[in-house]
């Protein structure tokens, strides 16, 4: 049997970088993915980077190409009842935000951590994590495998096997579902602006994002019914300009999409986080509407926590940091839950009740009017601070 410190199930943002930050401590682990990494590499997801997660790829040494070609973003824009009101992360919240398309970090992370990632690993089973020796068994090519450990991390996501391995008696599931989805369109065409733009539209929300200078991404709030082949790129494209201030619209540039998928809404949170050696990490354990651009970000800070708190255990045999993991995580996933929430719900088109968008509108009016409730939107938008006290971000210092 082999053996090895930490046993890491899914190689995506969150399981790569544990690997990476526990290898600079000296910790040994094994990542087990289920998918190639051509499949994993290849999934389009988030884009924005919060100061946190930059400065903890960089700690990971995964950042040298993000530094190189990631977007300085100092603001974004909140569009509504014709108008744009800019809210100024950097003037407001004295931090910016990193565009830099999960994907990159994916082959970055990929890269980095190289041969301690068993891919294409199948039937994934956790053992004994109650006890001193938990164990991992898996298939990979026909052959039965099995690691012993001192830890699992379950970093494998919202369908993985590590929170369904855990006795339902033993966690509180928290969950809302919307009543919508996101179609997305990744285009390679120049984006709208050269900030972000959320619109609030009686016809439904729709965000202007992008992956670099010359390639965009689009999406618009559909009907949760609508499949892909309902959304021709026509379509599509006419229905984001019919969202946008009109000034913008005239300015959208078109072109043939090179992606286009739709995604469900959701906020999901599992309590606790840890079940003796087993410690949930990332989207396995929570799950946020993309408004607020919080899972990857969430992801990445529970990382932080774990990672610290591992590394003080092999150095010091304390459990006092990961005694507090689920604790210290939790207090960070709800607040993000709440701002993804609240920006969700100021922004999407939940019924055809004129009512319900008078009261949004009223809401973003005041906001563009509020030094303060501004603030608000800032501070959170760019990551609440990890410890009290902390500097300002340190993209561009880095
Ligand atoms: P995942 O990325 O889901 O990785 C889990 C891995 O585990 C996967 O590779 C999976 O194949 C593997 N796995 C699953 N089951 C098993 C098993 N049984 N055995 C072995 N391996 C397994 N977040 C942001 O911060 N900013 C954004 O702008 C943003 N935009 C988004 C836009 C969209 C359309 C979507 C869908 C998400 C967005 N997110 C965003 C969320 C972000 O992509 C996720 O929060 C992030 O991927 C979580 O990382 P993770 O490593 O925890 O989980
Ligand atoms: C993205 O670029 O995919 C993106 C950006 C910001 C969000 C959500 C998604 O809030």
């Amino acid at each position: 049997m082999a053996g090895t410190q930490v046993v890491i199930v899914g190689a995506g943002p969150s399981g790569l970088m544990l690997s990476l930050l526990l290898q600079r401590q000296g910790v040994d682990s094994v990542v087990l993915e289920r998918h190639t990494r051509e499949y994993v590499e290849a999934r389009i997801r988030a884009g924005l980077l919060e100061c946190g997660t930059v400065d903890l790829l960089n700690e990971a040494g995964a950042g040298e190409r993000m530094m190189g070609e990631g977007l300085v973003h100092d603001g974004f824009e909140l569009a509504f009842d014709g108008g744009l009101h800019r809210i100024d992360l950097q003037g407001l919240a004295g931090q910016h935000v990193l565009i830099y398309g999960q994907t990159e970090i994916q082959k970055d992370l990929g890269d980095a951590a190289g041969e301690r990632v068993v891919w294409g690993a199948a039937d994934v089973t956790l053992h004994d994590f109650d006890s001193s020796r938990p164990r991992v068994t898996y298939r990979k090519d026909g052959a039965q495998h099995e690691i012993e450990c001192d830890f699992i991390a379950g970093c494998d996501g919202y369908h993985g096997v590590s929170r369904a391995s855990v006795p339902r008696d033993r966690i509180a599931l928290h969950e809302r579902i919307y009543p919508f989805g996101w179609l997305g369109v990744l285009a390679d065409v120049p984006p709208l602006s050269d900030e972000l733009i959320y619109a609030n539209h009686a016809r439904g929300f729709a965000l202007c994002s992008m992956r670099s200078t010359h390639r965009s991404r689009y999406y618009v709030q559909c009907p949760l019914e609508d499949k892909v082949e309902d959304w021709s790129d026509e379509r599509f494209w006419s229905e984001l300009a019919a969202r946008l201030p009109g000034d913008r619209a005239s300015r959208l540039v078109t072109g043939p999409s090179i992606e286009k998928s739709i995604a469900p809404l959701r906020s999901f949170v599992a309590e606790p986080m840890r079940f003796g050696r087993l410690f949930l990490v990332g989207d396995a354990a929570h799950i946020v509407p993309p408004t607020g651009a919080k899972g990857l970000n969430l992801a990445a800070a529970d990382v932080r926590v774990l990672y610290q708190a591992l590394a003080e255990y092999y150095r010091a045999r304390s459990e006092a940091l990961l005694d507090e993991y689920s604790a210290r995580a939790l207090s960070r996933v709800w607040k993000a839950t709440r701002f993804s929430w609240w920006f969700t719900t100021l922004m999407h088109k939940f019924s055809d009740e004129p009512f319900a968008h008078k009261l949004q509108l009223a809401e973003l009016q005041y906001l563009a009017g509020s030094t303060a409730a501004s603030t608000v939107v800032a501070e959170n938008y760019v990551g609440l601070p990890f410890d009290a006290g902390r500097a300002a971000g340190t993209i561009r210092a880095a």
